[in-house]
């Protein structure tokens, strides 16, 4: 739970503050109401609408097919369920990378029509014109080091990142470079756990890892993921809290039964 006793509602200076005072920022993936409700009651600091949704809400093998309006749909749902905690969205692939006039348009878009706290986007120095230009219309941005999932076409595999001495160094040079821009954190995904580390003591914003070890400032899982309801993606730095594949699949079983053997619904289940 929190040692911030006074924490309303999380912002950007929310979580620096959890920085300054050693507190772990905790943050999970969210892209519906219903989740989204309960994560935030439970007391989650960040959610984020990952565009991941393209995988475990749509199916699709990468993040690359969601859209910005797919997005927006997501985010406004999550929105909608919040009370307390702050809420990221992602930029989809295609939505930036093209020029920083249309990536300020997606950006104002996410944040005028669902509502959300703040931006991500993947890459470093590529994307830094986009970056510095959204920040200056007064949107935060997170920044996503590391494995970056838009770019698996150019990397051709999810294996760690940044295992070799010059693509660490890059790595950190990007981190300042998104710091100086005016980041108010960054997400770095699957890197070895003392890069996170170097990472995390040089940089003085939030850095939240995802396989990037425990000496970040912040831990984000895929909810889906932390609750088992994907089954088939098991990477070393995933903790699974619950089996919800199996045990929503055995209550789908028990309900079946129980309609095909017309015990459901009984004398007290019907008006
Ligand atoms: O889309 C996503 O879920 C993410 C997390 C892996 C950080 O970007």
């Amino acid at each position: 739970m929190s040692q911030h006793k006074e924490i309303k509602r999380v912002t950007a200076h929310t979580l620096q503050w959890m920085k300054q005072n050693n507190e772990k920022i905790s943050m999970l993936t969210a892209y519906d109401f219903s989740m989204a409700s309960i994560l935030d009651d439970a007391g989650i600091d960040v959610l984020l609408v990952g565009d991941s949704a393209s995988n475990v809400m749509a199916g699709h093998e990468t993040t690359l097919p969601i859209t910005l309006d797919q997005m927006i749909y997501h985010a406004s749902s999550v929105i909608r369920a919040i009370h307390r905690c702050m809420v990221v969205v992602d930029l989809p692939f295609g939505s930036y990378q093209g020029n920083s006039k249309e990536a300020l348009n997606s950006a104002i878009r996410i944040m005028k029509e669902t509502g959300a706290h703040a931006i991500k986007l993947e890459g470093g120095e590529e994307v830094l014109e986009s970056v510095k230009r959204i920040i200056s219309a007064g949107v935060p941005v997170m920044g996503h080091l590391g494995l970056t999932p838009q770019s698996i076409n150019k990397f051709g595999t999810y294996s760690v990142r940044a295992k070799e001495d010059a693509e660490a160094e890059e790595l950190v040079k990007n981190a300042h470079l998104l710091q100086e821009a005016g980041c108010f954190s960054i997400v770095l995904e699957k890197i070895p756990a003392n890069l996170g580390k170097r990472v995390a003591e040089e940089i003085k914003i939030p850095i939240i890892g995802i396989g990037a070890g425990k000496y970040v400032d912040g831990q984000v899982l895929v909810m889906h993921d932390m609750l088992g309801i994907t089954k088939d993606f098991s990477p070393r730095f995933l903790r699974r809290y619950l089996n919800l594949y199996q045990e929503i699949k055995v209550a789908t079983q028990h309900f079946i039964s129980d309609v095909k053997t017309e015990d459901f619904p009984n004398d007290q289940e019907q008006y």
